[in-house]
């Protein structure tokens, strides 16, 4: 266990587990799909660290994207208010699009995503998601691939940050935070 003043992390999912899974969601992907070209879109930042292992797995057609929102909130809430702080570059219209984020919490944010995103006509529309917190969800979301179902705790590394901090661990942590 890791301390930074007094918040505590504990190993949740270490670093090889993630690795495996992540491959196995590359493939079946690739299945899924094969013969076509797909469409990644990362909901910037947290889903960086998983898309950029999670693209490697996949052995078709690939093309990318990201997309950025803000759910006006900092820390450990989400306040619920979802707004799409940067737009994709280019049209998804007949494209395979996949939409990749690090976690599924309420699901406020990709169920905002998935409505933006399928209001513009394309082929096919899949979410793609490293955790998922089955037990908060407020919204439902039609996820297609998970990763790991986690338990309602907060979690930080491998993308997944506490006030943009902790992104660049290996593993995913539950990050316990002192008493306020
Ligand atoms: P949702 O809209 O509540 O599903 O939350 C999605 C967003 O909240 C994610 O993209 C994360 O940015 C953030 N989030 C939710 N749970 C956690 C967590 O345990 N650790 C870090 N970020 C989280
Ligand atoms: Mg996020």
């Amino acid at each position: 266990m890791a301390t930074r003043g007094q918040e505590h992390l504990k190993v949740l999912l270490r670093r090889s587990a993630i690795q495996r899974r992540v491959l196995e969601m590359g493939r079946q992907i690739s299945r899924d799909f094969r013969g076509e070209r797909v469409h990644l879109i990362g909901v910037l930042k947290g889903a960086s660290i998983f898309l950029s292992d999670l693209i490697r797995g996949i052995s078709l057609e690939v093309s990318l994207d990201f997309m950025a929102v803000s759910s006006y909130g900092k820390g450990s809430q989400t306040s619920g208010q979802v707004r799409l702080t940067k737009d994709l570059d280019t049209s998804i219209e007949g494209l395979n699009v996949i939409l990749v984020e690090d976690i599924l919490d309420t699901g406020l944010t990709l169920n905002y995503l998935y409505r933006v995103l399928q209001q513009r006509k394309p082929k096919a529309l899949r979410i793609a998601a490293l955790l998922d917190k089955l037990e908060r969800r407020i919204k439902e979301v039609k996820v297609d691939y998970v990763g790991f179902r986690i338990p309602n705790e907060f979690v930080v590394g491998y993308g997944l940050d506490y006030g943009e901090r902790y992104r660049n661990l290996k593993d995913v942590c539950v990050l316990s935070l002192p008493p306020e």
